[in-house]
């Protein structure tokens, strides 16, 4: 039986619970808790706990955010607010991979803030991850306007950023939220129905590709793949754990 501790109850929650019961999973409610857009607005833009400035990677990682910040590949950079570079641990077992930023993104600068990020979250934390454990990013690093799809030359520009991303923080496992992530990561048109429930590999890294949250709030039904599938990721990590 699966069992996810849900933060205290207020009207956000009770949907969350909604979301939560629909994918099959059991919730409990502590007496105390921080309320999960506290922790949100809490959580660093990226979490440097992990290095100190005599670490060679740590500032590998700085200059590389301060690549993408000043980013000028292609005409995204005349739209964006800002880029977002990913958040979380930057050793991280765990990467997941979303699209790009939406307009929330965008303004606060940090991926899966919105509802879709609420439900990303609950997701996590329903196979007992916080965001500050792993590290979440997304393909494109600013976002399209209008939340079209990424272009294939901007996801082109943008595999660079992610590549060194991949590089440094060495995850053990990578979680493809959504059929642009997938099929961008693992060069593929096949449609996500055909991605998801098995294991692939990017650069030697398992991957497993889920339905996006954004996805999953529109189509109640599906929740339920969603939680096997994290079950699957689930499974595959402890198997490289030992
Ligand atoms: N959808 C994504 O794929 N990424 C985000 O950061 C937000 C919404």
């Amino acid at each position: 039986m699966s069992v996810v501790v849900l933060a205290e109850i207020s009207l956000d929650n009770s949907i969350r619970l909604q979301y939560l019961e629909a994918m099959g999973v059991d919730v409990w409610i502590p007496r105390i808790a921080a309320p999960i857009e506290q922790q949100l607005t809490e959580e660093p833009v990226s979490d440097q706990s992990n290095t100190n400035s005599a670490n060679p990677a740590h500032s590998d990682w700085t200059l590389l955010q301060s690549r993408v910040a000043a980013c000028t590949k292609c005409a995204l950079c005349e739209t964006r607010t800002q880029t977002v570079f990913g958040t979380g641990n930057q050793n991280a077992d765990w990467l997941i991979i979303g699209e790009a930023p939406g307009q929330h993104e965008d303004l606060q600068g940090k991926p899966f803030v919105g509802n879709a990020g609420l439900l990303l979250t609950e997701m996590l934390r329903a196979i007992g991850l916080s965001r500050d454990e792993v590290f979440i990013t997304n393909i494109l690093k600013c976002r399209p306007p209008g939340n079209r799809d990424p272009k294939p030359e901007e996801a082109e520009n943008c595999h660079g950023y992610l590549l060194q991303q991949l590089n440094l923080i060495k995850p053990k496992i990578i979680l493809a939220v959504g059929r642009i992530a997938a099929q961008t990561l693992l060069k593929t048109d096949a449609p996500l129905a055909k991605l998801r429930g098995k294991k692939h590999t990017f650069n030697d890294t398992p991957v497993v590709v889920v339905y996006h949250p954004a996805y999953l709030l529109r189509s109640l039904s599906e929740k339920h793949k969603a939680w096997l599938d994290l079950l699957l990721a689930m499974r595959i990590y402890n198997e490289i754990e030992g």
